[in-house]
């Protein structure tokens, strides 16, 4: 099974689950489209998130892809039941994987949620938490100023370190979380920021890797392994600026970009 594995973002946050799925999937090839002109999705509408998801699946449906990662946690949210229902391929989200990652490690079954405006109320993460344990106490918080910062490429230093304590304060004040889920795709590119602010006694967990092991045991069971041998060629595009993209692919994730492109997408 030669086609290649389509991973959609918002921006340069799914790269970080990409990162996973090269490390754990070395055979498969990817199409990574990152939609950074019109990023953040986290404040935008429902209506409005759906939309340009499904632009971004549309681009990828042509290039033949046999499995679909949304690595946005805010496009999961809104649209995994929708694609899952629509698509003909699997569909694989990541707020699920990061649920699960966490529910291993909790001690204290009290587990802290941060991400963008739509995913806290969307609700996903208490339901998809709920789902599997029903007395898991869940905090949750929207931390708007993450995403726009990530995409700038501010990951450290004062500025980062100022904007994280301050967001993270009703959180971090009232101790009450051991496990604390990273639940947007960008914020792994804060992670060293947010353990320093929220200390070693929490966990924080990201959904990238949990993600790769679903797509690879999907995978697995529909026979759809590339079964060969081969150094895959994989494909990068992007809506917007892509020197930002660029640089934080390649100093902060060390993935080697040899096909970086403009995407121009359509309804
Ligand atoms: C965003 O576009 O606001 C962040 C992406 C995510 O929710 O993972």
């Amino acid at each position: 099974m030669d086609q290649p594995i389509g991973v959609i973002d918002s921006g340069v946050g799914g790269l970080t689950v990409a990162t996973e799925l090269m490390r754990q999937l070395p055979k498969e090839q990817l199409i990574y489209l990152g939609d950074t002109l019109r990023c953040p999705y986290g404040p935008r509408p429902k209506e409005e998130v759906i939309q340009y998801t499904m632009e971004m699946v549309n681009f990828l449906l042509k290039k033949n892809i046999k499995l679909l990662v949304i690595a946005c946690n805010t496009a999961t949210a809104f649209t995994l039941d929708l694609l899952r229902e629509t698509l003909d391929i699997p569909v694989i989200g990541v707020i699920q994987p990061g649920a699960r990652a966490a529910i291993k490690v909790t001690q204290q079954m009290r587990i802290g949620v941060i991400g963008t405006e739509g995913t806290i109320v969307s609700k996903a993460y208490p339901e998809a938490l709920h789902s599997v344990h029903s007395d898991i106490e869940v905090y949750d918080l929207a931390c708007p100023r993450f995403v726009p910062m990530v995409e700038n490429g501010v990951l450290e230093g004062d500025e980062a370190y100022q904007v994280v304590k301050e967001t993270l304060q009703p959180l971090k004040e009232k101790q009450l979380i051991d496990t604390l889920i990273l639940g947007c795709t960008h914020y792994p590119l804060l992670k060293d920021t947010i353990q320093a602010v929220m200390g070693n006694d929490v966990t924080i967990i990201s959904s990238g890797e949990e993600t790769a092991r679903e797509v690879s045991a999907i995978l697995g069971y529909q026979e759809l392994l590339y079964e060969g041998e081969r150094l895959p060629e994989h494909a990068f595009y992007t809506t917007g600026s892509w020197q930002v993209f660029a640089h934080i692919a390649s100093q902060w994730l060390e993935i080697p970009i040899t096909t970086l492109e403009t995407a121009y997408l359509t309804t």
